[in-house]
Parts: C-alpha cells; sequence; structure tokens
C-alpha cells in the first residue's frame, strides 16, 4: 500500500487554506493509503520563540486535526518532536546538501526578504523536511504549491544519499492539486497565517462575519456583469459548492445585478455551516485532553518503531554503527 506522509507546523490557527490545501487530501487518504500525519513543532520553532505558545499551539493543532476527521486507529499521528530520530537523520543529511540548494529555496529567501533575521535552523528547514519525509519511506507527500521546492530538496538529497551509499530511501512525489494550489486569503495574496489575510477554521461566528466581510473584491458597478475568475470571492466560495452550483454562481456572475456583499453574506453560512459538526467534535475533544494526549502517545510509539528501522539502515550504511 502507498504510504502518504505529511505535516503541518502548529504556528497559528489553522485556515481554510491549510484545509483545503493539504488537510482534507490528507484525512481522505486514510481509507485508501497507509497514512502518516504528524504535528511539526520543530519546524515552528523557526517562527514561534515563546515555549508556552509553541505548546498551546501543538496540542491545538492536533485536536484541530482530529476534530476535521483525522481517525487515529486509520492513520499513524505524531507529534514530530515525539520520534527525535528525525534529527539525526537531519544531520546526515546535511552532509549531502550543498549550501547553495539550499540558498536557493525561495521559503527562505522570502522569509529573508520580509525581515526575518536569518539563523542556521530556518536555513536547514528544507533538510529536516527531507528527513521528516524520507524517514518514513514516503511515496507521496500531499502539500499546497508553496512546499513544491521543499519537495524538489527532499528527491535531490534522496538520490544522493542512494547512489552515494547504495538504495536505501524511497524518492517520494509531491501531490499538489492543481486546481487548489494557492488558496487566496482576504487580500487576494496566498492566505498565510504570516500575512494575517486567514479565514480561520475554528473562529467565533462573529470573527467569521468580520473577516469574510472584509474580503477584497474589485469596484465593478452592481448593474455591470463581473469577471468571476479575477475574483477572490468566488475563489473562495467555490471551495464549499458542486460542481452545479459554482456552474450557477458562474452564471451570476455573468449577469448584471450581483453584489458582493450579497456573495460574502452567502459564504459566511457556508463556511459556518461547512464546518459545523467539526467544530462540536472540537469542543468534546477539548472536554478531554488527556485522551488527545494519550493518542498522541500512541501515535509516537507506531512512529518511531518505523523511524527506527529505517535509521538503523542508514546508520550502518554511513559508517556510525562502527562496531
Ligand atoms: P501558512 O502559510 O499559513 O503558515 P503552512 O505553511 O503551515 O501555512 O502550511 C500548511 C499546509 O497547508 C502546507 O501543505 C501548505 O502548502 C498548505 N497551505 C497553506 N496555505 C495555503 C494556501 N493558501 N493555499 C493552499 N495550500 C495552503
Ligand atoms: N514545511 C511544511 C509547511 O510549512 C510543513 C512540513 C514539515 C511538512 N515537514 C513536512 C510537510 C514533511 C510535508 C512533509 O507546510
Amino acid at each position: 500500500m502507498k504510504r502518504v506522509l505529511s505535516g503541518i507546523q502548529p504556528s497559528g490557527a489553522l485556515h481554510i487554506g491549510n484545509y483545503f490545501g493539504m488537510m482534507r487530501q490528507m484525512i481522505a487518504y486514510q481509507d485508501s493509503a497507509d497514512l502518516f500525519c504528524f504535528i511539526a513543532n520543530y519546524h515552528a520553532m523557526t517562527s514561534v520563540e515563546e515555549g508556552p505558545a509553541l505548546a498551546r499551539g501543538t496540542v491545538d493543532a492536533a485536536v484541530s486535526f482530529l476534530s476535521l476527521g483525522l481517525d487515529p486507529d486509520r492513520a499513524t499521528f505524531w507529534v514530530q518532536s515525539d520520534v527525535p530520530e528525525v534529527q539525526e537523520l537531519t544531520w546526515i543529511l546535511s552532509t549531502l546538501a550543498p549550501m547553495g540548494l539550499l540558498e536557493r529555496c525561495h521559503s527562505y529567501k522570502d522569509k529573508v526578504a520580509k525581515g526575518i533575521a536569518p539563523n542556521h535552523a530556518l536555513f536547514a528547514y528544507p533538510v529536516l523536511m527531507a528527513a521528516d519525509i524520507l524517514l518514513f519511506q514516503s511515496n507521496a507527500v500531499p502539500v499546497g504549491k508553496d512546499q513544491k521546492q521543499h519537495l524538489e530538496v527532499t528527491r535531490d538529497l534522496a538520490q544522493k544519499f542512494n547512489l552515494t551509499f547504495g538504495e536505501t530511501f524511497v524518492v517520494p512525489e509531491a501531490e499538489i492539486d492543481d486546481e487548489l494550489a494557492v488558496i487566496p486569503g482576504t487580500d487576494g495574496q496566498k492566505m498565510s497565517k504570516s500575512y494575517g489575510n486567514t479565514i480561520d477554521i475554528f473562529t467565533d461566528r462573529k470573527t467569521l462575519k468580520k473577516t469574510v466581510m472584509s474580503v477584497v473584491t474589485d469596484a465593478t458597478p452592481i448593474e455591470e456583469p463581473k469577471n468571476p475568475d479575477q475574483c477572490n470571492l468566488f475563489a473562495l466560495y467555490r471551495l464549499f459548492l458542486t460542481p452545479p452550483q459554482v456552474a450557477e454562481l458562474r452564471a451570476r456572475y455573468l449577469a448584471p445585478g450581483l453584489k458582493y456583499s450579497d456573495v460574502k453574506k452567502e459564504l459566511i453560512e457556508a463556511i459556518w455551516n461547512y464546518f459545523e459538526p467539526q467544530r462540536a467534535r472540537r469542543e468534546e475533544l477539548l472536554a478531554r485532553p488527556d485522551d488527545v494526549l494519550d493518542i498522541l502517545r500512541a501515535g509516537a510509539e507506531k512512529a518511531r518503531e518505523a523511524a527506527s528501522e529505517t535509521l538503523g539502515e542508514v546508520r550502518r550504511k554511513v559508517g556510525l554503527a562502527y562496531w
């Protein structure tokens, strides 16, 4: 069975870009693949500098993923730092990672351009991500488009290791759904925790209303037809619609008389209703924190078994097992 793996950073409230860009695909895989899913808290340390915030965010991300439908009986679900083997593999892969390859990574360059003081962890971020993926011999990695280059780095490192030390790692494929590749935020840029333009999945109704009403639209007068393909309100609303409903909305855009404020009101209802059952499940889980911790502990144990197997082989091949 195909092994599918992905992770998400606990660096802030999860938003609908995370859900449609990655989480939904992951949850759908639990019926057809050997699913590995984790909370990337080591990665989040590159942006979250307060211990209590990281700890709270980690539990919150885990509860959110479980509420959205991840079933720990049908997937291996853990917190990255509970399987520290990944750090040893990161070091080993670092010895094969050319500076130039990492210097070319857009994600690193963008963060530096945004004024984040670059440190070694930010630079080495893609190597840790490669270790996450290779340690578990993953075949496929569902991610949003922004992670595409990190998957290329991972493939490069896997191939280089295999060439140098003999066939060891599965060379993974990125799985990027082109339709959903970049979900826009309220301002039309990529929806991202770091741009402050998110629509959060588990927000209260008042905040949801305020956020959706702030979605930027153009100034086409009501009586003129509008262009759905350049409208970020359309791009967001379509996520919640069936194909015939999308066609109907498109027709409303193309006819005169559409009011963006009406569409926004409908979108608020659509988002609120879509996540209704998950909200209830989240309340339930928040009331049983010990059960959530038990789930994570059991998940880490399963993940650790798979990790030790790969790491044992790697240690032998590179000569760390010298006895
Ligand atoms: P953020 O940019 O908000 O910090 P993350 O980097 O934690 O989000 O992303 C977690 C997952 O969600 C990744 O697989 C990423 O590709 C996906 N993702 C994040 N934002 C979007 C978006 N706007 N559209 C599509 N996928 C996204
Ligand atoms: N870098 C990813 C992100 O920001 C999170 C991540 C860490 C990840 N390790 C991974 C995703 C391994 C897929 C596979 O979204």
